[in-house]
């Protein structure tokens, strides 16, 4: 097995844009880490590949990296093809993570006044097979890390997620800025964690209720595509790794990630 081994860089890498074999590249973004951004990104690559779409997941959220853990992979190393780096397979779809490099690299690039280049030149040197949809779980906010992820790639779209409380406004106002700058479209706004239902009497309580001069979304000008309530336990796995969309198919929650591919897949 090789190890994948960062080159020298000899050129300014924001030069040229990086190419990958995806038909559709979709950035899942958001303001702030613990609103379900990695939830969103694992459940939404699923309902495609069950739509019969080749999918890939990029993992590239440096600060927490989860995706690994969300779809059970553990201790299972990368192994690399010219020095290209070769994403593993799990559920029927492709994976990357910047998680499954070594610990020592992981020290020596996330600090460093190259980070950015340095991931930059990572995520370039995935091997993908031919996809229709690549997945990109972002590092949260608008610093100059996600930034420079979008600015480097082709992106079909974004897809911002939020909890939907009115001190979250500002945030998704701030992602929305960011991916108008740089000239991507923005498919909606999913919002995350939005109710709950009370398990007597099937109401929807919700969990950030709005006060008569609160901000909320609805005066952007985009449209939530999504509401996820809050599911206990939509985090665990079975032994297998098997995550809650593949397990509770006909969910109303797995439905709705349905109707969100379904979106995204409409443009
Ligand atoms: N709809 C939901 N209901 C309940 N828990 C959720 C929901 N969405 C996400 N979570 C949980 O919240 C935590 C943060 O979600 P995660 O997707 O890791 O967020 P992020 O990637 O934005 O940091 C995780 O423990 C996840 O299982
Ligand atoms: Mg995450």
């Amino acid at each position: 097995m090789q190890k994948y081994e960062f080159k020298k860089i000899e050129k300014n890498p924001m030069d040229n844009k990086i190419s990958m074999s995806a038909k559709n590249i979709i950035a899942v973004a958001s303001g702030k880490g613990g609103v379900g951004k990695s939830t969103v990104s694992v459940n939404l690559a699923l309902s495609l590949v069950s739509k019969g779409k080749k999918v890939g997941l990029l993992d590239a959220d440096i600060y927490g990296p989860n995706v690994p853990l969300m779809l059970g992979i553990k201790n299972e190393k990368v192994t690399t093809e010219d020095n290209k780096i070769i994403p593993i397979k799990k559920h029927g779809m492709e994976i990357m993570s910047v998680g499954f490099i070594t610990e020592e690299d992981k020290a020596l690039i996330w600090r460093g006044p190259l980070a950015m280049k340095l991931i930059e030149q990572f995520l370039g040197d995935v091997k993908w097979g031919e996809l229709d949809y690549l997945i990109i779980d972002l590092p949260p906010g608008t610093g100059d890390v996600p930034l420079s992820i979008i600015q480097k790639l082709k992106l079909t779209g974004a897809v911002i997620v939020t909890t939907p409380q009115e001190a979250a406004v500002a945030d998704v106002l701030k992602m929305i800025n960011m991916f108008e700058t740089t000239k991507n479209h923005i498919y909606g706004i999913v919002e995350n964690m939005k109710y709950i239902t009370c398990p007597n009497s099937s109401e929807k309580i919700e969990l950030f209720p709005k006060s008569e001069d609160n901000e909320d979304f609805k005066g952007f000008k985009y449209e939530t595509i999504a509401e996820f309530p809050f599911i206990p336990g939509i985090g665990n796995k079975d032994k297998d790794g098997t995550p809650f969309y593949l397990r509770y198919r006909e969910h109303d929650t797995s439905i709705e990630y349905d109707n969100l591919a379904d979106k995204v897949i409409k443009g």
